[in-house]
């Protein structure tokens, strides 16, 4: 793992090399792992998600004489060209760079006056791995635009703009919740976020002995590539059937005074136990935020096993690969609690775990896992880290 320092200095190296000159702004945003309250976000409901020390750095500088911005990403190893007078538009195809795209055109509409620059991309998140990289690329463009344009956004603003880039012009109609979590984080705090009012409550999450562990399944199964607002659709469904605005609005009484309703459906079965797994999660996440203020590791555990289940059975968003990792690491001394996160269908874990015993459950995870599938998988722990921002300032 690259500290933000090393991410920077590294990039700022390929920018001097590249143009001849060195950057004058500098800015970094974090992926993040969601520690409960999975699908909930588009639902109005609550999530629990974290910074973590992996992060999105750009560096940039001015360039004379030109209406456009040069992105260069060095993981891809090839630039982009995006306008920055406002006159873009969404896509017909997504490409890497439609994120940058989409952010740099909503900022412009924001109101930041944008000039002309080259600047150069970075990251040790793990690319589509569910932990944001996606959001931590859009928040950390905003981020430098910010610097660049010499005046802040409101930083809800901020993340409901990084957002809209995603849904416009990136075609995925995601939640509130990686955008809010890259652009707001902060070291040593987990965000209980209200997905209605959009008020964030920060809870501490600095406890020495109990670490965060994320495991990496290193499988990515996207069977239509329409999983995610196929979800979308049959939770709105639900909540029409219930008679209520969202999902957040009803409970588990309420569902099964409706099941005859759900039953005339010809995805009844399907819709009704998608607004189950939503609305025993909303119930989750709010446990679990109080569980943690009270260093209840156990009884988060609990919570995290029980929306793991959740996941797999009644909103069928997990993968044999996934659930034998939770079931894996379940068994080992040390552990509190295991669960899928993010958007499903491969991707990460995220683990609560005894801290001296961290690296044991590592190794034995990882030899019974790649055993039981042939895959090896990659875990780190990290700590609750910082949201956005300038590195130089
Ligand atoms: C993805 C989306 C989020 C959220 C999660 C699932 O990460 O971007 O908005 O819906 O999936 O909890």
């Amino acid at each position: 793992m690259a500290d933000v320092e090393s991410l920077v200095s590294s990039a700022a190296t390929v920018y001097a090399r590249k143009y001849g000159k060195e950057p004058q702004w500098f800015a970094a945003a974090p992926g993040r792992v969601n520690l409960i309250g999975e699908h909930t976000d588009y639902n109005d409901g609550f999530v629990f998600p974290m910074a973590i020390e992996r992060y999105t750095v750009i560096v940039a500088g001015p360039a004379e004489a030109e209406t456009d911005a040069e992105f260069y990403s060095m993981y891809k190893n090839k630039s982009a060209f995006v306008q920055v007078d406002g006159s873009a538009k969404p896509p017909l195809h997504v490409a890497w760079f439609s994120y940058i795209q989409g952010t740099v055109q909503n900022v412009f509409e924001a109101g930041l006056t944008i000039p002309p620059f080259r600047a150069v991309v970075v990251s040790d998140v793990p690319l589509g791995g569910g932990l944001s990289s996606s959001a931590s690329l859009e928040v950390a463009v905003a981020t430098l635009l910010e610097s660049a344009a010499g005046k802040k956004l409101d930083p809800v603003e901020k993340a409901l703009l990084c957002q809209k880039a995603e849904h416009l012009y990136a075609k995925m109609p995601c939640g509130i919740m990686d955008q809010f979590i890259s652009a707001m984080g902060e070291k040593g705090f987990a965000m209980l976020l209200d997905c209605r009012s959009k008020v964030p409550k920060m809870i501490p999450m600095d406890s020495p002995n109990v670490s965060v562990l994320i495991i990496n399944s290193n499988v990515k199964h996207t069977l239509t590539g329409s999983e995610y607002p196929d979800r979308r659709r049959q939770c709105e469904k639900a909540a029409a059937l219930m008679g209520v605005p969202m999902l957040r609005d009803a409970d588990l009484e309420l569902l099964q005074a409706k099941k005859e309703v759900f039953d005339k459906e010809i995805d009844g079965d399907i819709c009704f136990r998608r607004a189950r797994h939503v609305i025993t999660e909303n119930a989750r996440t709010l446990a679990m935020a109080e569980a943690l203020t009270e260093k209840e590791w156990k009884h988060c555990g609990e919570l995290m096993y029980e929306s793991h289940a959740s996941m797999k059975d009644d909103f069928e968003i997990t993968c044999p690969e996934v659930d034998i990792l939770v079931d894996v690491t379940s068994k080992q001394k040390g552990v509190f609690g295991s669960r899928m996160t993010g958007g499903g269908f491969g991707g990460c874990t995220v683990s609560l775990v005894d801290t001296d015993k961290i690296n044991d459950v590592i190794e034995s995870v990882s030899q019974r896992y790649e055993r039981q599938t042939g895959i090896l998988p990659t875990a780190f722990a990290t700590q609750a880290a910082r949201g956005a921002y300038c590195p130089k300032e």
